[in-house]
């Protein structure tokens, strides 16, 4: 049985506020902790034991998921004291697998949001006899990524983690962020010191002429590590785009939580979600938006591409497209607010503050 890690200790930065009293894996996507997501995925795929390698507001996850097993999971928990990297986090982690040296160890970044075949992936792995196998996904523009060239049998040639000229931009091949590493390889790594997997163990283990072995799966794939994509996955994993056996409902153009409260006019479309204890006043229209819990939305308000944070209150007529507004923050009526706006978390904008158009 495979067993996996999962890196959830990055400081989110790109997502504040979001990412201020939360760390990203725990930010509700259609209703649950993203990383609920990631779990019952691993779990479809015949994870049994998974390890999570915590830093950044380590404490708030084993509260949240103990010890698993209402996931059919056996989850531990490391802490880093200081934030080791991606490989430090790796190698930090390895004194709790159970894995034989040549077993296969999945290892995921714990911000994607894919379809990808975990069985497909270690099958890849085991056939192909790699030290390290690698999901890849084609990318329009892959500068934020680590680019993957592979050769024609898939075999990785270079890793160029987040290239910075024209001439590196070699493939639109990039690193999908799951892997499957050969036991061995984790213990290889440098112990109680930062290491990054994708700019020092990948470049390290191909000079030193390891197998990497890249699988392209074309599948849905999203980095949630921006407000945008994560509001574009929470809508997706409503629709049913995206595949996940721990949505709390039924696909469809909206999920609303149990104990959320909805004016019978108020229309939510593209896969909005209502968290629990959170209410919609009449005549507001919210689409492709996470709302989440206990937030208020007063009447009249037309929301769009935006996360609203928990307790935040969004005032009558106001109108936000592309937006994250924090936890706790007030937008008063009538404001105007459009793409990539980020209002901290507990801030308060007055009414009619902030306008686009001149019309009143
Ligand atoms: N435990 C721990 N400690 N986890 C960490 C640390 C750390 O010091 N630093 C980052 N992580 C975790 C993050 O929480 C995230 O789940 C994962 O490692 C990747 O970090 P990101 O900060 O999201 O990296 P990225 O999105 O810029 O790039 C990575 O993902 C891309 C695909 O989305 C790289 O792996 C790229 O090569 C890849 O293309
Ligand atoms: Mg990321």
């Amino acid at each position: 049985m495979t067993e996996a890690i999962l890196l959830v200790g990055g400081k989110g930065t790109r997502l504040r506020p979001l990412t201020v009293h939360t760390p990203k894996p725990m930010v509700p996507a259609a209703g649950v902790p993203f990383l609920t997501h990631q779990l019952a995925r691993a779990r479809a795929a015949g994870v049994e034991h998974i390890v999570l390698a915590t830093s950044y507001l380590a404490e708030v996850f084993e509260p949240h998921f103990g010890d698993g097993s209402s996931l059919g999971l056996h989850i531990e928990y490391v802490t880093e004291e200081e934030p080791l990297g991606t490989g430090g986090a790796i190698r930090n982690v390895a004194s709790r697998l159970r894995s034989a040296p040549d077993d296969p160890v999945l290892i995921f970044n714990g911000d994607i949001l894919t379809g990808l075949d975990i069985p497909a992936l270690i099958s890849t792995h085991r056939s192909s006899g790699a030290d390290v196998s690698l999901h890849l996904t084609r990318v329009t523009d892959p500068r934020a990524y680590g680019l993957v060239p592979t050769d024609s049998s898939g075999r990785v040639q270079a890793f160029l983690e987040k290239p910075q000229t024209p001439e590196e931009i070699v493939t639109d091949q990039i690193n999908a962020g799951a892997y499957v590493f050969r036991r061995s390889v984790i213990d290889a790594i440098p112990v109680g010191r930062p290491v990054s997997v994708e700019r020092e163990t990948f470049p390290e283990l191909l000079a030193s002429g390891a197998h990497l072995q890249g699988m392209v799966d074309s599948t849905y794939w999203l980095d949630l590590g921006t407000p945008g994509a994560f509001v574009r996955g929470s809508a997706d994993l409503v629709l049913g785009r995206a595949p996940s056996p721990a949505v709390p409902g039924r696909c469809g153009d909206r999920l609303v939580l149990p104990s959320a409260t909805v004016a019978s006019d108020a229309k939510l479309t593209g896969g909005t979600v209502v968290g629990h204890g959170a209410t919609v006043g009449e005549g507001a229209r919210i689409s492709g938006s996470t709302i989440l819990d206990g937030a208020v939305i007063a009447p009249g308000a037309v929301i769009t591409d935006s996360l609203i944070g928990a307790r935040a209150h969004v005032g009558a007529r106001s109108i936000l497209t592309g937006v994250v507004v924090g936890d706790g923050a007030s937008v008063g009526p009538d404001n105007e607010l459009r793409e990539g706006v980020r209002i901290w978390c507990d801030a308060q904008i007055p009414p009619a503050a902030l306008r686009f158009s001149s019309d009143q």
